[in-house]
């Protein structure tokens, strides 16, 4: 179905994430031809470029190769300067976006989330919301269940549900739909995929980069804020959840939320012993020394913010019930990577010279990053005389099977935007599930007060994540050596 042609007004144009992320992939998409040949970008931010001077900065980041591409994207961009929360400054906004109801109107919010509501209010105020538009709001939505639920109530005064896209880029990326593929696309996996028959799942989102540039937003938001209540927990939703109905929107957006909402809720107990933070402290990544979290330019020297965390998440369910779900997520990591581990359980026994202990249980890996794939994890024989098993890997590389280009997450959830579906973004009352859950945790570190344990930059966290999943006889993948 051809798309209908667009207004895109990019609030926070001027920005780190608009620069790096979303205006590469909307150029991305013009070069493969997947936008209507008239869809307008109107980017805003306060810096007094002009349109001229504010293509020249794009242009740096984009580094176009072909300048007939070139041409026909940056054609279609244009800059705007005004104080987004000033509703006089809008003039120029209002001049530039077309009134024929044919156009859709998209509102991009990719700003700091305290100016979500101002800028709905003064697009409502400004006469700018059409039946048609549509919002994009970047996380993170809120930093507590309060403040979401502000939001939500909020834009949702202004905007129908159905007009509201809450963006957690994980959710587009290749491998998480992949994964819905492979559940309900395949016979094979639905008898195995339930508590008879797997051991646990683990969910790591490890990063090698420390707190950049971004110390002022990070040191009041912290990993549990920026990566767990969001991305962590929408990944554990698409591996727990009953199989939908369809894929429409709200089908999927339903079974994810029985997922959330069957999380266990924390006991005084458990959030002492099924929770580890962390932060870094100098060391070594990639073979090069780089400083602790509070030696950061600009850190306060006794911040108690968490780079990691790791969390034994569990679900009540007949489904789920007694397996374990690992989450974690780090800065300054050993390595960067992003992947879901489902293990399976042991050999009940073994017929074959080694004892059943010495089996690696199987398990299937899910890479969302850097590469995008699937490694499934079997035993074989090794060859050569007599029968002697080893684990082998079958392996499905995205990129290789199919020999097509790569779409970034971004460009996908871009161009679902434009089509209006909603399927890859957060419904407001998941949004409110998954805070619901994470407060506790909140409340429970700001009431203790005590520091958060210190790891080596360069390794995969503080001492006490390895206990917390040893407490249940397990091991993290990466500690899980082999015995063959
Ligand atoms: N950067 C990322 O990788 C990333 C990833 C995921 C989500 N996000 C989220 O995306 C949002 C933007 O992040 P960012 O990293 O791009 O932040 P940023 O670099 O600080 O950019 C903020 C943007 O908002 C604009 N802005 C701020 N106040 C404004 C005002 N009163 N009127 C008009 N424009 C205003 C800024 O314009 P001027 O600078 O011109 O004033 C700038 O374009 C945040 O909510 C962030 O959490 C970022």
């Amino acid at each position: 179905m051809p798309l209908a042609d667009f207004d895109l007004a990019l609030f926070g144009g001027s920005g780190d994430l608009a620069m790096r992320k979303l205006l590469p992939a909307l150029y991305a998409l013009c070069r493969e031809n997947r936008l209507p040949a008239t869809g307008k970008v109107i980017c805003i931010g306060r810096h007094p470029w002009n349109t001229e001077q504010f293509i020249a900065e794009i242009e740096k980041e984009i580094r176009p190769a072909q300048p007939h591409q070139w041409h026909k994207f940056y054609t279609r961009i244009s800059y705007i300067s005004f104080d987004a929360t000033d509703p006089a400054g809008y003039a120029p906004l209002i001049e530039a976006l077309r009134t024929e109801a044919s156009i859709t109107r998209i509102f991009y919010l990719a700003t700091p989330p305290n100016m979500f509501s101002r800028i709905c209010q003064n697009l409502h105020q400004r006469n700018l919301i059409t039946k048609y538009a549509r919002v994009v709001l970047e996380k993170p939505l809120g930093r507590d269940l309060q403040s979401a639920r502000q939001i939500n109530a909020e834009v949702g005064r202004l905007f129908d549900e159905s007009q509201i896209f809450r963006i957690d880029h994980y959710l587009g990326k290749e491998a998480v739909q992949n994964l819905l593929a492979l559940r309900f696309g395949n016979v094979m996996f639905e008898p195995l995929w339930r508590r008879e028959w797997m051991s646990d799942v683990q969910i790591t989102i490890a990063e090698e980069i420390g707190v950049g540039n971004r110390i002022e937003y990070y040191d009041k938001s912290g990993a549990l804020r920026d990566m767990l209540q969001n991305h962590l927990l929408q990944l554990l939703c698409i591996v727990a959840m009953e199989p939908p109905v369809s894929v429409s929107a709200d089908a999927v957006r339903d079974e994810k939320l029985k997922v959330l909402r069957s999380l266990k809720r924390f006991n005084q107990d458990r959030l002492v012993q099924n929770i580890v933070r962390g932060q870094y402290r100098a060391g070594y990544v990639s073979g090069n020394a780089v400083p602790g979290y509070r030696n950061e330019p600009d850190a306060d020297t006794n911040s108690h913010t968490e780079t990691y965390v790791a969390i034994k998440a569990e679900i009540d369910s007949w489904r789920w019930s007694g397996v374990p779900f690992y989450l974690r997520t780090g800065k300054r990591m050993a390595d960067q990577l992003a992947e879901i581990v489902v293990r399976f359980k042991s050999l009940p026994h073994s017929i074959f010279a080694q004892p059943s202990s010495s089996f690696l249980a199987n398990s299937l890996v899910i890479r969302l990053q850097p590469d995008e794939g699937l490694h499934l994890n079997l035993m074989a024989k090794t060859p050569g005389e007599g029968i002697r098993l080893r684990p082998v890997d079958l392996e499905l590389d995205f990129r290789e099977s199919f020999k097509m280009p790569r779409m970034d997450a971004y460009e996908r959830l871009l161009m679902d935007v434009l089509r209006g579906q909603l399927t890859l973004f957060m419904r407001s009352d998941e949004l409110e599930a998954a805070w619901e859950w994470v407060e506790p945790i909140l409340n429970f570190w700001e009431q203790e007060g005590s520091p958060p344990a210190p790891y080596a930059a360069g390794s995969w966290g503080p001492a006490a994540a390895s206990a917390l999943i040893g407490r249940d006889g397990l091991q993290w993948r990466e500690e899980a050596l082999p015995e063959v």
